[in-house]
């Protein structure tokens, strides 16, 4: 990063649960950024579990913001705006009109009303040798969310966009975790993302997220991951196998598909977390959902996960579906009426009924479902 670029940020390696849902085994990093230069800028605060670490990260600086820069409302990046309002009595806080509008609910903004200027597309801030443009990105994922370039350095402030779950380390692998962090925090709002990368710059060298590492260098594999991602693109043509299984019959049938269809992944849906299993399914162009009937309905862990896959906007795939029942099957029409309101799904006919224990009709109606799908 540029030297007048600072990091301020804090690591918390001991939460369990980003958003109260997401397992981070590596905890996660909330970033924060001060620009050194005639003016200063602050860019975003903190999460309030790591709000002492970053008071002291700030004042060790030895700085006073001119400006805070508030990209994103969310609270685990808004907890100490009204701290640093009220310790730095000269210093205005820079965000979108919509940002203005929900600022209250995060904070106390009577104190500061008349220290708010709000800017949009187009607007600018010269800081002295730094001079920052600014670039709105509603609904990258909330609607006020805005985007800072820095002219100078070439920097993309990027508020939660190239984020990743983990530790801020640079050396550690980003793909998994950030497919994993961009599917479950982003993954509704492809269309948002792909109008925002219309507006962006084209000679960006650096990507400051509000989690997880800085990206330097090379940028191109992270811009085509995005552009793959935010586009529901297939990133690796294969199959995920996704099953949901009461007493290991439906299992057992899963692990005998799999051997039919080379590099197929087979997840077991009641021990898999569902942050990971959504990502696995959008990693590929093909799945197969094998669950068990449950009180006339879904097995419970399998309907999660395409409610779930519902939610983050899931579409573009071809999904096979097999259910298991032994008096009255039902999950097969229940998953596809699931699936039938999501967009450019294709249901591979016909769905699959198993009864209880494989035999070898099965295994026959397994190898020709492999045969569809390899
Ligand atoms: Fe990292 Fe949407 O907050």
């Amino acid at each position: 990063m540029d030297k007048d670029i600072l990091a301020i940020g804090v690591w918390d390696s001991t939460l369990d649960l980003f958003e109260n849902q997401y397992p981070v085994p590596q905890g996660i990093s909330y970033n924060s950024y001060l620009i050194e230069d005639d003016k200063v800028a602050l860019i975003d605060t903190t999460d309030h579990r790591t709000a002492e670490q970053w008071r002291s990260n700030l004042t060790a600086m030895g700085l006073e913001p001119d400006y805070l820069i508030v990209q994103h409302l969310e609270p685990d990046h808004s907890s100490q705006i009204e701290w640093v309002m009220e310790r730095f009595p000269h210093c205005q806080l820079v965000c979108t009109a919509t940002a203005k509008r929900m600022l209250p609910l995060m904070a106390d903004a009577e104190k500061f009303a008349d220290r708010i200027i709000t800017v949009g597309d187009g607007d600018t801030l010269s800081l002295g040798r730094h001079e920052l443009h600014f670039v709105t990105a509603p609904m990258v994922h909330w609607p006020e969310v805005m985007m800072v370039y820095d002219d100078t350095s070439r920097t993309l402030f990027s508020a939660d966009a190239f984020g990743r779950f983990g530790n801020p380390a640079p050396a550690e692998p980003w793909t998994d975790e950030g497919r994993r962090y961009y599917y479950n925090i982003v993954g509704k709002y492809g269309t948002a993302v792909q109008t925002l990368f219309k507006k962006l710059p084209s000679e960006i060298t650096v990507i400051a997220p509000l989690h997880g590492p800085v990206l330097e260098g090379d940028l191109t594999s992270y811009l085509s991951l995005y552009q793959t991602w935010s586009t529901y693109g297939v990133e690796t043509p294969g199959v995920l196998i996704a099953y949901a299984s009461i007493h290991g019959m439906t299992a057992k049938a899963a692990k005998l598909l799999a051997t039919y269809i080379p590099c197929a992944e087979v997840i077991d849906l009641c021990r898999t977390d569902m942050s990971e299993a959504v990502e696995r399914a959008f990693l590929y162009d093909k799945m197969v959902c094998m669950a068990a009937t449950y009180d006339g309905d879904i097995f419970p862990p399998m309907h999660d996960f395409i409610h779930r896959l519902a939610l983050k906007g899931f579409s573009h795939r071809t999904v096979a579906l097999v259910e298991n029942g032994l008096w009255a099957p039902a999950a097969a029409r229940k998953m596809a009426e699931l699936f039938s309101h999501m967009k450019d799904i294709t249901i591979l006919e016909p769905t699959i009924t198993l009864r209880g224990r494989l035999t070898p009709a099965t295994e026959s109606v397994l190898r020709t479902l492999a045969k569809a799908l390899n």
